[in-house]
């Protein structure tokens, strides 16, 4: 059935969705790339911070607990099959994310781009990748159990549209500078 697909995909990607939201709250401080040059451009640029980079993490790991503490009442009343995360798959999924969107800045400011500039696609399947990856590499098992075919072909088609969406709500409520 498509709507409970949709509901596991959701469910599952939600450590990964979370962080780089996170980020955009909590960032600020210390670049991680300290100020260093690549190439006479930044080598991931001020956008990317110890601070947020932490917090996306937690949040993330943070919620994959709490989801799973909702999971049993949830699941049964509304009947649908819900993953539950070990821990090492919502911490997976949680850095994963912002490992991917770091490795999008290197690209980013590697092809020119100052920061805050848009790199469509990359932007929206960069935290993703480093979500999914990271995640198969914490907790196999887990990760193969749950991001079945199907799963991962809905995981593909809804992240794009979720992540415009509030990327877009965002920019409207001056959270953040660009709507991607
Ligand atoms: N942020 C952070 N640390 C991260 C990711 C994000 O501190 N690892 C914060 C920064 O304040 C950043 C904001 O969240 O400016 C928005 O994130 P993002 O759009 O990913 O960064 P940009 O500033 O657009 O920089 P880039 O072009 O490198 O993506
Ligand atoms: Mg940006």
């Amino acid at each position: 059935m498509v709507v409970s697909l949709v509901v596991t995909a959701f469910w599952a990607m939600l450590p990964a969705y979370v962080p780089n939201n996170a980020a955009v709250l909590a960032g600020g401080g210390r670049p991680i790339d300290g100020g260093r040059m690549m190439g006479g451009r930044r080598l991931l640029g001020d956008g990317k911070t110890w601070r947020g980079t932490a917090a996306g993490t937690l949040a993330g790991t943070l919620l994959a607990i709490v989801l799973n503490a909702l999971v049993p009442t949830v699941s049964s009343t509304t009947g649908f099959d819900l993953p539950v995360f070990p821990l090492a798959a919502g911490f997976g999924l949680s850095l994963g994310a912002m490992l991917g969107d770091i490795g999008a800045s290197f690209l980013k400011r590697r092809s020119g781009r100052e920061r805050g500039a848009a790199f469509p696609g990359l932007d929206q399947l960069d935290f993703v990748v480093g979500a999914l990856v990271l995640a198969f590499v914490a907790a196999p098992g887990w990760f193969s159990a749950t991001f079945t075919l199907p799963v991962l072909g809905v995981v593909l088609v809804m992240t794009p549209i979720l992540h415009v969406g509030t990327n877009v709500g965002a920019y409207l409520l001056g959270l953040k500078n660009e709507p991607w």
